[in-house]
């Protein structure tokens, strides 16, 4: 059993002024104090990464305050969750797990080789400015592996921005050209999910709340792009397979996107590491960061972290 008080930060990243995320760290906020756990809201920046007389340090610019027993890491800033884990504090989700989410191209690797339901996919190659490899064999493979419409995602993006449908060769050199010096990725378009996925949020092994989204204008489903939330029950195969990505990714709570394959079969389209919890609680009710202050509070103790 735990016998002092626990005390938390939630750090999310400031650079990020859309009321969203601050939103996220305070429902967070709210369940921690329902537990007594003593919990600090911080931006990224108000903490400092310093490395000074050869050691890691860990500067808080607004306040002076201990350390706290754990940090809930809601920001992708990799080097601050680095020097949190360096310096001995707990970080939840772990910042490899945080890394491996980050990157779609690093997330579909990982997942790979476990016999996953995975969109055919091919990585694009880094290739530095003023190499021009259109003349080349590549671009023409890829087209005759994927055909078209085709999808174009950058690695990192989020809320379905860097998420592009591609109709056909013009449209597909365009969007080369438009990312030159940006990592992305080529994959199979899943038509039979046109608009329309699910959201799992998955905590421990546990699938706690899921919601079907769909958009009657966009190709994508996500909710801040227009896409609607509708409460769904999830098959023991959808779940099945949500709880296999994050135990895979190394998540402890997470949000998986599934689309519907032909058959309606689930076909893993990615892993979230940091899932906004607002959508899933206004569609199902069900308030997430309860289960994910529970599975910390379990976990700090299985691991003695406390
Ligand atoms: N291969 C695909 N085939 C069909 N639709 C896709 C495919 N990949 C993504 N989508 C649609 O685009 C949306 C955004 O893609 P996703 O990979 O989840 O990126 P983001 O991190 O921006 O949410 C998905 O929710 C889904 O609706
Ligand atoms: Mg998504």
């Amino acid at each position: 059993m735990i016998n002092h008080t626990l005390s938390c930060w939630v750090i999310y990243n400031g650079s990020l002024t859309s009321e969203k995320f601050i939103d996220q760290a305070e429902m967070i906020k709210q369940s921690a104090e329902r537990k007594n756990i003593s919990c600090e809201i911080y931006k990224n920046y108000e903490l400092t990464m310093e490395i000074c007389e050869g050691n890691l340090r860990l500067g808080v610019i607004v306040d002076e305050k201990q350390k706290p027993d754990f940090v809930i890491f809601l920001d992708k800033d990799i080097l601050l969750g680095r020097q949190l884990e360096q310096l001995g504090i707990p970080v939840y989700n772990p910042i490899s797990a945080i890394e491996r989410c980050d990157n779609k191209a690093i997330m579909y690797q990982t997942l790979a080789n476990h016999g996953l339901p995975i969109p055919e996919t091919i990585i694009a190659p880094k290739v530095y400015k003023g190499f021009e490899l259109r003349d080349n064999q590549y671009y023409q493979y890829v087209i005759s592996r994927l055909g078209f419409p085709m999808i174009i995602k950058e690695v990192h993006g989020s809320f379905g921005m860097k998420v592009y449908l591609i109709q056909d060769e013009i449209e597909f050199y365009d969007k080369i050209k438009e990312l030159s010096g940006i990592s992305f990725l080529f994959q199979k378009y899943i038509r039979s999910s046109h608009g329309r996925d699910l959201r799992i949020n998955v905590v421990g092994d546990q699938a706690v709340a899921t919601m079907y989204r769909h958009s009657e204008t966009d190709f994508r489903a996500n909710v801040s792009n227009g896409g609607r939330m509708e409460i769904y029950e999830p098959t023991a195969a959808q779940i099945e397979l949500a709880v296999k990505c994050s135990q895979i990714m190394g998540t402890y709570f997470s949000g998986i996107d599934i689309l519907f394959g032909e058959n309606e079969e689930p076909i893993i389209c990615e892993v979230n590491s940091n899932a906004h919890i607002r959508n899933i609680y206004d569609c199902t009710g069900v308030w997430v960061a309860d289960y994910m202050i529970d599975f910390i509070i379990n976990h700090l103790e299985e691991t003695k972290n406390v």
